[in-house]
């Protein structure tokens, strides 16, 4: 037990460039956490996120999840699949499910792997920013192609989706910018989705206009342009910030862990393994906020209905209990045990996990190739400040010559 006070503020520089001693603070003094400043809880501990993150009925998405939009304790007008609560979210997820199959992330190898060479290609081969010229801008692209954006338009989208999660530090609320950013963007969406409608083509707005459920209800079996408009702004959001984030940090990480970049170099059928010790190790969503819809107790602290509540995965990946030295980066981890929750759990649970999985894979590949001994510049690295996602900015790093 320290003497100082233990603060968890999520906006705050101390935060976002080393949450984990607060983390560990949080899971042994303060398993509920409640913070004054904001008026909200956190769980900290691995079991207390993974139950929170299956129990639906007491913690709602339907308010958003992030705090700004939380504790207005207000159901927002247009919802997306991730802000919505059983069964608007089982329908809508059954729905693009229709699009989002195994087989149709498959079959987006190829352009994936196209997209990435085609970045790492662009770098200066000896120094180069890890996450400014490469991370950042093939996840995006990749979504953008798998969606049907036009080529001239990427570039905006991409630009676009950076505002929308961007924070100042000590800013909860989404700027002007970011505002006009997510309008932007809703209205670009919108237009390809109507466009679609009369010109369908091969691409995934079209499957999406296309896709159709059998409902109990009186609702429509089809998505509208609306929501077809604010489900691909969600993966801009969700499926290109978190992958730029996990490979970015990959590098840093194993800069950190050398004995383990050695070892894929000479294991390489242990890169998937690869990938899920490096999402548990620095989870890129490192954590959703829920509303209370009913009082619960837990750890003797009373959580009343009507508050936002913070589950810290990337604190529950960190949790001792569930991962011996949870602060080791080891690819050969047991991971039969408690799952890592880099992906969330239940209903929510990432749809575009496996794309993920797939993209950070060849990225990975790629690196190791291009980069077998390489050195990161810790002194000009840079954390984001953002909500629900953490990572770094810059990553500057020097390649040593073959
Ligand atoms: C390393 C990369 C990724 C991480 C760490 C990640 C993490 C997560 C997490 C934790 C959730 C649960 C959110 C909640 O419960 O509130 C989630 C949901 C979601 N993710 Fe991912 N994600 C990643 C990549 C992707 C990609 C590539 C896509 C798609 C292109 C995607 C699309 C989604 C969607 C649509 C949801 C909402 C699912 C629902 O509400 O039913 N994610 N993701």
């Amino acid at each position: 037990m320290t003497d100082t006070k233990l603060v968890f503020d999520p906006f705050s520089r101390e935060f976002f460039d080393d949450p984990y001693d607060t983390y560990a603070r949080m899971r042994d003094e303060a398993p509920v956490y409640y913070s004054e400043e904001y008026d909200f809880y956190a769980l900290s501990r691995h079991a207390d996120v993974a139950a929170a993150y299956r129990d639906f009925e007491t913690y709602s998405s339907a308010y958003g999840i992030d705090l700004a939009t939380v504790r207005e304790g207000k159901i927002p007008p247009h919802k997306s699949l991730i802000v919505l609560d059983p069964p608007e979210h089982r329908h809508m997820r059954r729905l693009v499910s229709k699009v989002f199959t195994p087989r149709a992330i498959a079959e987006l190898r190829p352009m994936a792997e196209e997209q990435i060479d085609r970045f790492l290609g662009q770098v200066d081969a000896r120094n180069f920013d890890l996450v400014q010229d490469f991370s950042a801008l093939f996840p995006i692209e990749i979504i953008s192609q798998m969606l049907g954006v036009p080529t001239e338009s990427r570039t905006e989208v991409r630009l676009w989706t950076d505002e929308l999660l961007y924070r100042e530090v000590g800013q909860m609320e989404m700027s002007e910018k970011g505002f006009n950013a997510v309008v932007e963007l809703t209205r670009f969406y919108y237009g390809l989705a109507a466009d679609r409608r009369k010109n369908p083509q091969d691409d995934m707005i079209t499957r999406l206009v296309q896709a159709e459920i059998e409902r109990e209800d009186d609702e429509p079996p089809t998505l509208s342009n609306m929501e077809i408009a604010m489900f691909a702004s969600l993966l801009g959001g969700a499926g290109a910030e978190t992958v730029a984030k996990l490979i970015g940090g990959a590098m840093v990480t194993f800069a950190r862990f050398p004995d383990q970049w050695k070892k894929l170099q000479a294991e390489r059928d242990r890169i998937p393994d690869a990938v899920e010790e490096l999402l548990r190790y620095e989870s890129p969503n490192q954590y959703n906020v829920r509303y209370s819809l009913k009082e619960v107790t837990l750890h003797g602290v009373t959580i009343p209905a009507g508050k936002p509540v913070f589950l810290m995965l990337g604190s529950a990946n960190r949790d001792p209990d569930v991962f011996p030295d949870p602060d080791v980066l080891d690819v050969d981890r047991d991971r039969m045990g408690a799952p890592s929750l880099a992906f969330g759990l239940g209903i929510h649970s990432c749809l575009g996990a496996s794309l993920a999985r797939m993209e950070s894979a060849i990225a990975l590949e790629r690196l190791l190739d291009f980069m077998p001994e390489y050195e990161v510049d810790f002194g000009k690295c840079t954390r984001v400040a953002m909500q629900n996602v953490g990572g770094w900015h810059n990553v500057p790093v020097s390649v040593a010559a073959r």
